[in-house]
């Protein structure tokens, strides 16, 4: 069964076809048009997609050497809705020309389950933290469909405080990786900054953010390598500590990261070598792609379900409801 899947939630034009025997095309388009503003612009990125949905699936079937699937996923929330829509009528209107079934897919279960991309030795029940722009949630997946919420960020994503910092230190959108470049060369001891948990399991990054900001006050001849290596090696630690928690609370040991932020350098080496049973994506699918969305697509395909052609997107879709 080989799946086309479709992403196009925020700013990234994806597609890409996964079967039985893995990843037969990945095809992933960043628009460039939002760096000038400094976040993402939602009508610029609506648009882009329009231009770049057709090309870009184009370029996927032929990397796969097919000439249609046998069943089309595309992401149909949560992000930006006019956004999403764009790959989401694409995808339907192609599953009615092709006659193939249609799987509507929520954009965080691909990133909870994309370690099984690239880890087919993984299995159920494993620890999943999906930490992106704009969520931050340990999940403990029992299996496809079934999800437990075990710690959530009680106010910014981790992500989103990456891109916060980065701002307030001028360095520009999207914030982390210019900050996980920059916290390789300084110090993570050189500034104080508080590890604010929102008590036993949730987390909270608005604090540290402010902290950060209070300190660049006082001291603004702070190096921004010791300033960035300081905040990563904060947000980095209280992620590990969920991690740690959830393993005891659960007795489950096996544990995975997704989303933007799993691509940091600091966190995939705290995560590694934390002593609990690591499966990490590569990086290229940690921030956001299709194969994840194919892969869900996928999994649920194998199931029989089939999407009616009325789906429409959701903004704000909890993982494991209903579409
Ligand atoms: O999953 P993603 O690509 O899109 C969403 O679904 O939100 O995540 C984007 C987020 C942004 O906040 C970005 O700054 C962050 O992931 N990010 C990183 C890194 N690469 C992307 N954060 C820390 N270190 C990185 N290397
Ligand atoms: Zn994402």
């Amino acid at each position: 069964m080989r799946v086309l899947g479709i992403e196009s939630s925020c700013d990234e034009t994806a597609a890409a076809v996964v079967s039985g025997q893995g990843i037969l095309a990945d095809i992933v388009h960043g628009q460039q048009v939002h760096a000038a503003y400094g976040g993402v612009v939602p009508e610029l990125a609506s648009r882009a997609h329009a231009e770049q949905v057709v090309p870009v699936v184009r370029a996927a079937l032929d990397s796969a050497g097919i000439e249609r699937p046998d069943v089309v996923a595309a992401t149909a929330g949560p992000g930006l809705v006019g956004a999403v829509l764009v790959g989401l009528c694409f995808g339907k209107a192609a599953a009615l020309g092709w006659k193939v079934p249609f799987i509507a897919v929520n954009h965080l279960e691909g990133h909870l389950l994309s370690p099984l991309l690239d880890h087919p030795d993984l299995y159920f029940p494993f620890l999943s933290l999906v930490v992106s722009g704009g969520h931050t949630t340990l999940y403990l997946a029992q299996d496809v469909g079934r999800y437990q919420t075990l710690a959530e960020t009680v106010d910014d994503a981790a992500g989103e405080a990456f891109d916060k910092v980065a701002r307030m230190m001028g360095l520009g959108y999207p914030g982390g990786p210019v900050i996980d470049r920059l916290a390789s060369q300084g110090d993570p001891r050189s500034v104080p900054l508080p590890r604010p948990k929102a008590g036993e399991m949730d987390m909270s990054f608005a604090g540290l953010k402010t902290a950060v900001r209070t300190w660049l006050q006082k001291h603004p001849e702070t190096r921004p390598e010791d300033m960035a290596a300081s905040f990563q090696a904060a947000v980095v630690e209280v992620l590990v500590d969920r991690l740690h928690r959830a393993a005891r609370l659960t007795g489950v040991e096996r544990v995975s990261i997704g989303g933007g932020v799993a691509a940091n350098a600091g966190l995939r080496h705290a995560v590694s070598s934390c002593g609990l049973q690591a499966f990490l994506p590569p990086r290229h699918h940690c921030t956001d792609n299709a194969a994840m969305i194919a892969l869900v697509g996928r999994l649920y395909a194998q199931r029989g379900r089939n999407d009616p052609l009325s789906t429409t997107a959701r903004p704000r879709w909890p993982v494991g409801e209903p579409v």
